[in-house]
């Protein structure tokens, strides 16, 4: 008996680490697409307009996977520009070949050419996003990227009825390219826009918009996650539902602890997962987005984009009976409390592990910059005030793209000259940030400097907004990595003061922090993930005037933690 007990036990095990294989292979699924880049006809505010889109979409097609899963996805470009994409907020594990940041982790793919990209989703469930990284292409070329729990894990909430994806865009009358490009020529700022879209829709408050206006189906009673993410441009936006309360579940692809708002306010690169329970009367109700202006006297679209929340069992217009959606009230567009009431409600869902025993510990600025007009120019170029050039910078320094390779070419293959290695911890110069600058330290320096972190370095940096020519609100981006937001402020960061706010317990995990308008706020990670790393405003205004630095990790050990080879069809430049 015991032998047959013996076998019988052996071949309950064999069978159920077969099992066990069969279903880790079911498991992680690998996703294939095409994306063929685009030149498109698109009719929007009664104009047409030929812009780049991806399969002739816009918003382009939201993937949507399982945690654990890879996606290979083959980008084809048939346009007439250049273009890369971006996985914006995908960690990139060794993978930072696929991360798509032009002339950082590749060279672009020319009109004409084609790259694959391959990524695998490790650890993060909620909702990131992917957009072209290459001037303002990312108008146009952008979608969602659903992440849900690994097949047989669940949500950390019950399981809502249905998910809605809510991409808030922007839209100019004109080509996008044609209004950076003139920007960049005049030295002035760009045009701002004509509309913010949801779906690519900008909804009833626009001229010949009505008849497309997104509709989001709910049924009365039943809860849904709403996955809206901040695909805009330049502008940072409220969000609301009339009548309906949201409750925030997540935020850039990480659980967040439930809190309950009527109102989101969401950086251009931020995503927030909200829960909404249909429990009003059946009707309709708009959903809206405006912005959220911090700069004194910058102009801004002050239009709002709407859809509109539709009970399944609302009377039905199409029946000839009139229901006019309840609008919800929006915050003021300067009005920073409420965003920063928003901002700071985020914690972890439980404790976690921040890293301690800093190794890197960066100070770092962030604000526009006024470049004098160069001696003999044309005053048509020197359209910014006075008679000057817009530009931005991090720490003193306004970050230049190389052109002939990849910062991370240059990095894995030892190529000399394309970038040093001297970007500072810390401002060259120390002054009071956010009080009134003196112009003498208006005018940054150019550079490829980039900030070299051994592979496990605890890093820490103090995000300090400046009020050089005028203070705003910037969210910041940071490629390759999650990082935990551990306080924010206002004023200049005092480290005797502002280290007691520090939250060490529950932080939000977040991949964009949103640096208060005339604040700070500070970060930590783990330079766990090997190559180069830009981080940089996500205003696209922003980034063309050189408002980034980059990071570059150092491989670890072993294969894990090193740098997987460039795969045969990198784009060269
Ligand atoms: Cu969402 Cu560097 O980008």
């Amino acid at each position: 008996m015991g032998r047959v007990n013996g076998f019988s036990a052996l071949s309950v095990l064999s069978s159920l680490l077969l099992l066990s294989s069969v279903v880790l292979l079911a498991n992680a699924t690998t996703h294939y697409h095409d994306f063929v880049i685009q030149e498109t006809k698109v009719t929007k505010l009664c104009k047409t307009q030929t812009v780049m889109t991806v399969n002739g979409q816009l918003p382009g097609p939201t993937l949507e996977v399982n945690n654990g899963d890879s996606l290979v996805i083959n980008v084809v470009n048939r346009a007439k520009e250049n273009v890369t994409i971006h996985w914006h907020g995908v960690r990139q594990i060794t993978t930072a070949w696929a991360d798509g940041p032009e002339f950082i982790t590749q060279c672009p793919i020319r009109p004409g050419g084609s790259y694959t990209y391959r990524f695998k989703i490790t650890g993060q469930e909620g909702t990131l996003w992917w957009h072209a990284h290459s001037s303002w292409v990312r108008a146009t070329v952008y979608g969602a990227l659903v992440i849900r729990p690994k097949e047989g894990d669940s949500y950390p909430f019950p399981k809502p009825k249905r998910d809605s994806v809510v991409i808030l865009g922007e839209w100019w009358n004109a080509n996008p390219l044609a209004v950076i490009r003139e920007a960049m020529r005049t030295g002035g700022a760009p045009n701002i826009s004509d509309a913010y879209t949801i779906n690519g829709q900008p909804g009833d408050l626009y001229n010949c918009s009505s008849k497309e206006t997104v509709i989001v189906p709910v049924d009365s009673g039943e809860t849904n996650l709403i996955r809206v993410i901040n695909a805009a441009l330049n502008q940072q936006l409220f969000f609301t539902i009339a009548n309906h309360k949201l409750t925030v579940v997540g935020a850039d692809a990480s659980y967040v602890k439930p809190f309950t708002t009527n109102v989101l306010m969401l950086g251009p690169g931020q995503t927030t997962d909200v829960l909404i329970t249909a429990d009003q009367p059946p009707a309709r109700y708009y959903i809206a987005a405006r912005a959220y202006a911090s700069g004194q006297g910058a102009p801004f679209d002050n239009t709002t984009t709407t859809a509109i929340l539709e009970y399944k069992s609302a009377p039905c217009p199409a029946k000839g009976i009139a229901s006019k959606p309840a609008m919800p009230p929006l915050p003021a567009f300067n009005d920073t409390a409420t965003a920063t009431a928003f901002t700071t409600s985020f914690r972890s869902p439980k404790k976690v592990q921040v890293p301690t025993d800093i190794d890197e510990n960066l100070f770092i600025t962030a604000g526009l910059g006024i470049n004098q007009c160069p001696r003999g120019a044309p005053a048509s170029t020197c359209q910014a005030p006075n008679n000057t050039r817009f530009t931005a910078s991090m720490n003193n320094v306004s970050f230049v793209l190389p052109s002939n390779f990849s910062l991370l070419q240059a990095h894995h293959h030892g190529v000399p000259g394309v970038f040093t290695t001297d970007f500072p911890a810390k401002p060259p110069v120390a002054f009071d940030y956010t009080g009134n600058v003196s112009r003498s330290l208006w005018q940054p320096i150019r550079g490829t400097k980039v900030y070299k972190l051994k592979y496990g370095a605890k890093v820490q940096i103090v995000l300090q907004g400046t009020s050089i020519f005028t203070a705003e609100n910037h969210p910041i981006h940071l490629h390759g990595y999650d990082f935990y937001i551990l306080a924010e402020g206002f004023g200049n960061f005092n480290p005797a003061t502002d280290t007691s706010k520090f939250n060490l317990v529950d932080p939000p995990l977040r991949n964009t922090v949103s640096l208060p308008v005339q604040g700070w706020a500070v970060i930590r990670f783990v330079a766990d993930n090997p190559g180069v790393w830009i981080m940089h405003c996500h205003l696209d205004v922003h980034i063309g005037w050189g408002l980034a630095t980059v990071f570059i990790v150092d491989n670890g050990v072993g294969e894990m933690e090193t740098l997987q080879q460039p795969p045969a069809d990198l784009p060269v430049c």
